[in-house]
């Protein structure tokens, strides 16, 4: 076997082995940390993992980058489960108005937010929308993820969503960083169909599905199902419609009212509800018996100023499993690093470091449908691995605001050395 990459003098390796499937609480216990372990992979994958003694079953030839951890932690590379990266133009100056006490759905309402990200966004061309995409990519990859989950949104007409989609696809096969593409066609409701919305959801069921569907271009349908955006009843026509088609459901579920969101999910079987800020103790449960998981975006809480966060330990304490991402987007979180979400899991959510490891690799992956393939070093798997510099995990809590990543590597490739990504070698 010809070996690509060894990483040795590893303090702490996380592995994340475990049982095959999203994690609960209860599988947490089991934290498996290896103490001065190796790694060795072989074409893009795990071909050994263990204590530094396990070199000694491989056949290491002269010219085989061996890379010293130096004693630091190493884990697998990050999954972010939820990110809108396919748009144009930042939103800056509505900090001025959330300084002044405008919500979030003022701003909105007022033609603003999203709307203004989708004016913009339709104005751009798909490679505008690429270069800027693989700016964004490489921000997440420095920060130490590996795999997105990443929905179009700021489309919002056929032919800006299957542009989105499309910019996905262009992103996913010329750079690093993994893309699972969802379609969410229905982020609100475009302007053009003020005072129409129904019109709207009719055309996001017959004809941007089918076409999304066959042209092959999305793994999951979203919806923004909250108070004064998408109805129960218009999320569940729209993921319905997308699950004929074979796209999975996913929902932006009650995030900033009580809305039944979680218990819509449950009720469509979603692979995911995201954001959960204000779910009722029967939503979870409901999405706890349908083994839908949990997606946790405390960036959104922070940046909105929202007085609350997602009653996390609650959530964990009755079984539900959660993963935790950024939630990338330029409105309500701006910002393209796992890192400070975790900082914020563990500092606002008091999720422990075992768990908020375990939100951003293995159930990460789960949320994304890449759970096979990703979210932990075991034999088989994908070779994406991060490099800390950090001597374990609890310092990756605790030290925050800056980039603690040393190496990235991605498919048994360095992508990222001192922080700085190669982009030469990607
Ligand atoms: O997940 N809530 C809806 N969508 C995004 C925000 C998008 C935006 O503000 O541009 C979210 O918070
Ligand atoms: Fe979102």
């Amino acid at each position: 076997m010809r070996v690509d990459l060894v990483v040795k003098n590893i303090g702490q390796l996380v592995t994340m082995a475990g049982p095959p499937r999203p994690r609960t609480r209860k599988d947490i216990t089991e934290f498996s940390i290896i103490e001065s372990g190796a790694l060795v992979i072989s074409g893009g994958r795990i071909a050994g993992v263990g204590k530094d003694s396990i070199l000694r079953d491989f056949e290491i030839q002269g010219d085989t980058p061996i890379i010293d951890a130096g004693g630091g932690c190493v884990t697998p590379g990050l999954v972010d489960a939820h990110t809108h990266p396919v748009f144009y133009g930042w939103r800056e100056k509505e900090l001025a108005l959330k300084l002044k006490g405008y919500s979030y759905m003022d701003i909105l309402q007022e033609g603003g937010g999203i709307l203004n990200t989708v004016r913009k966004t339709r104005g751009a061309t798909e490679d505008e929308l690429v270069v800027q995409g693989q700016k964004f990519l490489n921000r997440m990859l420095a920060h130490g993820t590996t795999t997105i989950e990443a929905k179009s949104g700021y489309g919002l007409n056929l032919e800006g969503e299957l542009k989105s989609l499309t910019v996905l696809k262009e992103l996913d096969r010329t750079h690093p960083v993994d893309i699972i593409p969802t379609f969410l066609g229905a982020h609100v409701v475009p302007e053009e169909y003020k005072g129409n919305k129904q019109d709207f959801v009719d055309l996001v069921i017959n004809e941007m599905i089918p076409e999304v569907a066959a042209q092959g271009l999305a793994d999951f349908c979203d919806v923004f199902c909250e108070e004064g955006v998408f109805t129960i009843e218009e999320s569940r026509d729209i993921l319905l419609a997308g699950r004929k088609y074979g796209l999975r459901p996913k929902l932006h579920a009650d995030e900033l009212v009580p809305f039944g969101g979680a218990e819509l999910a449950a009720e469509v079987g979603a692979a995911t509800a995201d954001h959960l800020l204000c779910s009722s103790d029967a939503g979870i449960k409901a999405m706890v018996a349908r083994g839908v998981m949990g997606v946790l975006l405390p960036g959104t809480s922070f940046s909105l100023m929202l007085p609350h966060f997602a009653p996390a330990v609650k959530m964990l304490e009755m079984g539900l499993p959660l993963a935790l991402a950024t939630d990338f987007n330029p409105g309500s979180s701006p910002t393209e690093s796992l890192q400070i979400i975790m900082n914020l899991a563990s500092l606002k959510l008091k999720m422990t470091p075992e768990e908020v490891m375990t939100a951003v690799t293995i159930n990460g992956a789960y949320a994304a449908g890449r759970g096979d393939s990703a979210g932990s070093l075991e034999q088989g798997k994908l070779g994406d691995v991060v490099i800390w510099d950090a001597p374990n995990i609890e310092f990756l809590m605790y030290h925050y605001g800056v980039n603690l990543v040393d190496k990235v590597i991605k498919k048994g490739v360095v992508v990222v050395d001192g922080g700085r990504v190669l982009y030469e070698t990607c």
